[in-house]
């Protein structure tokens, strides 16, 4: 399974900064710095030969946005789906929530067209719009059939908190079980995602019936005395005190061990559930 290269992923995340700082400041959704944020991760995939779709959706009187990306090198079902938000909040650029999810996805995105695996199974990223109003985009995605043939579902949102926790979503426990492997394997202790249900894109998809996971790394959390002792960091503080703020800004607010960790983690698993002859998880 490939080694995500962590500068290819922060380079894409001082991109993203660029667009907000460009765009007075944000990439919120139904914004011009979404905008520039889509047409950016659209044109990496493009080049490199996915199938991108834009599927546009109405909230609160404005045009949204989701990115769907389909891999063509692989059988059409079933598939094994990653996504994680592209759109920030008003107050600042978003760079740890979710510029850190949308990069990792990206650059794992680049990775498998580049080494062009065998595939045992379809594989689909998408970027999704609208999150901070509520999980619009992905809402709008699964109310509108997007499920179907998804046997899987993986959620990125905060991968890169600079006071980072390695939090495994503990929804479905083959795939809990997946992340928990790799992190084992580089000898990073995890603890399960408590506090996810309900929080981020993956709660459609889990509302419909299928099998999620994915990783956090912590938002307002505090980090405990014993994390620090495991994780390294500080005690007491947030793992990311610019949480929804104007300081989520690269590159002050990004651990670039945890996102390495993380990106190596997403491949991991990609590979894990879609390539060669390793059966799902049952
Ligand atoms: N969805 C939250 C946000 O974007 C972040 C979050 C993700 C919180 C996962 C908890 C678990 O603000
Ligand atoms: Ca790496
Ligand atoms: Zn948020
Ligand atoms: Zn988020
Ligand atoms: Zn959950």
């Amino acid at each position: 399974t490939p080694d995500i290269a962590v500068n290819n992923v922060t380079a894409h995340l001082n991109q993203l900064q660029s667009i907000a700082t460009a765009n007075g400041g944000s990439r919120a959704s139904a914004t011009a710095g979404y905008t520039a944020s889509l047409n950016y991760v659209k044109g990496k995939l493009d080049a490199v030969g996915y199938t991108t779709r834009i599927q546009n959706f109405t909230y609160n009187g404005a045009t949204h946005a989701n990115l769907i990306a389909d891999w063509t090198g692989g059988p059409s079902s079933p598939t094994v789906m990653l996504g994680g938000h592209l759109d920030s909040v008003a107050a600042g650029p978003g760079v740890n929530d979710n510029g850190s999810g949308s990069a990792a996805l990206l650059e794992v995105a680049l990775t498998l067209a580049s080494r062009n695996p065998t595939l045992t199974k379809h594989v689909r990223f998408a970027w999704w719009g609208a999150e901070e109003q509520g999980m619009r985009g992905s809402t709008y995605y699964v109310q509108n059939g997007g499920a179907a043939g998804v046997e899987s579902y993986l959620n990125f949102d905060m991968v890169g908190s600079p006071n980072a926790g390695y939090f495994v979503y503990q929804d479905d426990a083959a795939l809990q079980k997946v992340f928990t492997d790799y992190f084992t394997s580089i000898n990073v202790q995890t603890e399960p995602e408590t506090g996810a249900d309900g929080r981020s894109d993956h709660a459609p998809f889990k509302n419909a019936g299928v099998r999620v996971g994915g990783l956090f790394t912590g938002a307002e959390g505090v980090k405990s005395a014993a994390q620090a002792q495991k994780w390294g960091g500080t005690a007491g503080q947030a793992y990311d005190s610019c949480y929804h703020s104007s300081c989520d800004r690269y590159p002050a607010n990004v651990s670039t061990t945890a996102l390495d960790r993380n990106s190596d983690a997403i491949a991991a698993a990609l590979w894990k559930l879609a390539v060669g002859d390793t059966p799902p998880p049952v």
